[in-house]
């Protein structure tokens, strides 16, 4: 049997089922064995840019006799894929910058996709941005907590001629928009740490004498402002508990 991590297990929750799919850096390849055997995918390609966890990947697919129905590619992103070989992609486990990139890269193969689904380790504000710009819609949103880290799961489905353009603001884009209408039971945990953590680089900062520095430190001071108005909000919903 096999067992999946929290944050994997959500990813494979959010995939339609009876789509093929690839799953982009795909490393230990444990999700594409799983849509597999748990008949989720017909189908699952495994891309991965680098040769160890590439042959990671086909250890894995091997030892689980699951080649038929498991090609893992060594290359980059979306690159190795054609238009129209898969209905959904994963990535999940890389930063927001690498994912736009990848993304960006390929419109072709962007275009025939039915659905994305994104776990971004950082920068979430900037998928989510990238996402709305390039005609992408929040189907679903989730936060898990997991390993004493945060993790946001973002599915996205491409939007429909005549629905509105969607806009985001600055808390919208960092913590989704689904997630803080939901008002997510773990959203004001995540808010915090991320609070405390812009403190603490707010600290270095304000010691330097350089004005473009000083610029940038109103800047954090703005937005921090804006997030801990959304933190306290949070909260206080929790109270009315
Ligand atoms: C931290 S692992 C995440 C593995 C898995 N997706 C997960 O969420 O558990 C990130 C993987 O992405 C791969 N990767 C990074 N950039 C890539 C790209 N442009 N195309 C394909 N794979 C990439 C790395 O080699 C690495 O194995």
């Amino acid at each position: 049997m096999l067992k999946l991590s929290q944050r994997l297990l959500t990813l494979a929750r959010m995939i339609p089922c009876g789509t093929r799919v690839a799953d982009i850096g795909t490393d230990h390849a444990l999700l594409p064995c799983y849509l597999i055997k748990e008949n989720i995918s017909p189908y699952v390609i495994g891309v991965e840019a680098n040769k160890k966890p590439y042959k990671k990947a086909c250890f894995t697919v091997e030892q689980y006799n699951l080649q038929e129905k498991i090609a893992i590619r060594l290359g980059n992103g979306l690159a190795v894929l054609k238009p129209g070989e898969v209905n959904t992609v994963v990535l999940a486990g890389m930063g927001g910058p690498v994912i736009c990139d990848i993304l960006e890269k390929s419109p072709q193969v962007l275009a025939s996709l039915d659905k994305i689904i994104v776990q971004p380790m950082r920068n979430a504000e900037i998928v989510r941005f990238w996402l709305v710009e390039h005609g992408w819609l929040f189907s679903e949103e989730e936060l898990i907590y997991e390993d004493k880290q945060y993790y946001q799961i973002i599915g996205a489905k491409q939007r429909e001629p005549g629905e509105g353009v969607f806009s985001l603001n600055e808390a919208e884009a960092a913590y989704g928009p689904l997630l803080i209408k939901k008002r997510h039971v773990l959203l004001s945990g995540l808010v915090e740490k991320d609070l405390a953590g812009w403190q603490e680089i707010l600290g270095e900062l304000a010691k330097s004498k350089k004005k473009e520095t000083k610029r940038r430190v109103i800047a954090y001071q703005e937005k921090m402002q804006k997030f801990r108005e959304l933190q306290e909000w949070l909260e206080e919903d929790k109270g009315g508990l």
